[in-house]
């Protein structure tokens, strides 16, 4: 470790990996995907990888083989090899924190060896997937009864951040795979309406809690968990003893866990080394398992551990992560791109930008580097995106025709889900709208294309596409659950990378502590009108507004 943290400790904008980058930047800056293709026809198919079933497409990018090298010249350079072996081996990368990163050990078969300070950690991860097959089971057969005798029926997931939007968007993702039988739901806000909703038409006999959360301390969730216990208790008419059979915790906190009232009998436990982001195939995929079933949960880890494997081992030219994250940084730091678009062709991935906006965004917006110097380059983009064609009737037109760049990652799948029967007929016209569009974006429209068609001169510049925008095409043939742990293992990965070169630790959270701690000191002006010292006058008057229009 110690001869990376040397070879990171070295100004980034310094290296002369980044001066040659700058300089090919320069002597490619006119250069556009047109010339690039007419120059390299063959690129359409040399510049694709496979990893798993993803079939991945980069050609559509502003490279060449010139730019990649150099690219991975900056990968080497910064010690992106050696932090990523550091973090299979169970190092303590995240710095700030003094903890290992190793979600990836959540998802290794048990015949493998994992140690964290000399212990192995993989027979815990079994364990704990063991336990949460066992309880799946009993749920699903209907074997697990409520207070009442009746059996579980509908799953309430209470957790935020890393302790909701991977179960809750990976539910979306697989609902085909889901027992439709049972009726799954997540809250996450602290707006009483987010629970008030979810529960609402429950029946309190056949509703399971599920409170999901690393810390246990986190507000919003412990909130939450606490006005479903008095939700579920009253519904019943029942006191404590009803809550074993209705609440479940997933967390790292046995203390905190018993304190609210929960059996730590109840807690699937996971472990500092899983960052909350990181998290979902830990024990806070359990609602999740229980939707999809222990097989297919299983199935998804193994998809993760195809692309950790791929990450760990395949050549630096073939890496799939390592290229994206290397990408990245090509239009972050090369092209000064502020954001990055990931817009998927199938609904059921309609949360899985937000699920990637928490992993990205909280992992590498930060502005001091590991050694807490303030970066003089930029770090992670804003990432955002929806489901493909409902952006294309939105925001696609600032993709095709704004002034700004914004790289995309468009994901497409070659088969409908099975389940679609005849409504499968319209993947065709989908999937037609997903190549359509990566084409118009890369290629445009000429003004001379735009005037052959007889456009009056004056609306010429008005339907001229400058094209040129990058694109990345992730295809696979189906989405299933080891795709899913396919696809997300690839940005966890490629998130990783850009950590890396940007020498940023990508595994710590510090810039959400301000506003809880801020938070907690207004609600009591709020509520009493309680002296808040240090407010600013700002603040301030917003609080007195508030009180005179609740009228306090
Ligand atoms: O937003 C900060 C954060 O710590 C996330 O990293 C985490 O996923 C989320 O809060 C929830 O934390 P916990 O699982 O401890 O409730």
């Amino acid at each position: 470790m110690s001869e990376t943290n040397a070879q990171a400790s070295s100004r980034l904008d310094q290296r002369p990996e980044w001066h040659a980058l700058a300089k090919h930047h320069d002597e490619l800056a006119d250069a556009h995907l047109r010339d690039l293709f007419d120059r390299d026809p063959e690129r359409g198919t040399r510049y694709t990888l496979q990893v798993g079933d993803l079939h991945l497409d980069y050609s559509k990018h502003l490279v060449t083989d010139e730019t990649l090298r150099l690219l991975r010249e900056l990968a080497a350079a910064t010690g992106v090899f050696e932090l990523r072996d550091a973090m299979f081996r169970g190092e303590r990368i995240n710095v700030t924190e003094n903890r290992a990163v190793l979600h990836t050990a959540l998802r290794v078969p048990q015949s493998a060896t994992v140690e964290v300070d000399g212990q192995d950690v993989v027979q815990g991860v079994h364990a704990v997937l063991y336990k949460m097959t066992v309880f799946t089971d009993r749920v699903r057969s209907g074997e697990w009864t409520g207070h009442t005798g009746r059996p579980i029926k509908n799953i309430v997931n209470i957790g935020i951040g890393g302790s909701d939007l991977g179960p809750a968007m990976a539910y979306e993702a697989l609902r085909a795979y889901t027992d439709r039988s049972l009726t799954v739901r997540f809250v996450s806000n602290v707006d009483g309406a987010d629970l008030h909703e979810a529960v609402r038409d429950l029946d309190a006999a056949e509703t399971l809690f599920i409170i999901a959360s690393k810390t246990f301390t986190t507000i919003e969730t412990i909130t939450n968990a606490t006005a479903a216990r008095d939700w579920l208790l009253g519904e019943l008419g029942a006191g404590d003893e009803a809550v074993a059979k209705h609440f479940v915790a997933l967390s790292t906190n046995a203390e905190k866990v018993a304190e609210f009232g929960i059996d730590t009998q109840n807690m699937f436990e996971f472990w500092d080394w899983v960052g909350g982001r990181y998290s979902f195939d830990s024990a806070i995929g359990l609602s999740l398992m229980v939707a999809i079933g222990s097989g297919a949960f299983r199935e998804m880890l193994a998809g993760f551990h195809l692309v950790d494997e791929h990450f760990r081992t395949a050549p630096a030219e073939r890496n799939v992560p390592l290229l994206l994250g290397l990408l990245g940084v090509w239009y972050i730091n090369f092209h000064d791109a502020q954001s990055h678009a990931v817009l998927p062709y199938s609904h059921y991935l309609s949360r899985f930008t937000a699920y990637l906006q928490q992993l990205d965004m909280e992992s590498d917006g930060k502005s001091v580097d590991r050694d807490g110097k303030p970066v003089d380059w930029q770090t992670g983009p804003v990432v955002w995106g929806t489901p493909g064609t409902n952006g294309q009737h939105a925001y696609y037109q600032l993709l095709h025709q704004g002034t700004k760049l914004i790289p995309a990652d468009f994901i497409g799948f070659a088969r409908p889900l099975a389940e679609l029967g005849a409504l499968g007929g319209q993947h065709d016209l989908l999937m037609a709208n997903f190549f359509a569009q990566t084409q118009a974006l890369a290629f445009g429209k000429t003004p001379e294309e735009v005037r052959a068609e007889g456009v009056a001169e004056e609306l010429v510049p008005h339907k001229t596409f400058r094209g040129n925008h990058p694109t990345t095409t992730i295809l696979a043939n189906e989405l299933t659950p080891s795709v899913l742990g396919q696809l997300i293992a690839l940005y966890e990965h490629k998130v990783f990378v850009q950590g890396a070169i940007w020498n940023i630790d990508s595994f710590d959270q510090w810039g959400v502590e301000l506003g809880k701690v801020l938070a907690k000191r207004i609600e009591p002006a709020l509520v009493e009108g309680a002296e808040v010292p240090g407010l600013d006058p700002s603040t301030t008057a917003l609080v007195a507004t508030y009180r005179t229009l609740r009228g306090r």
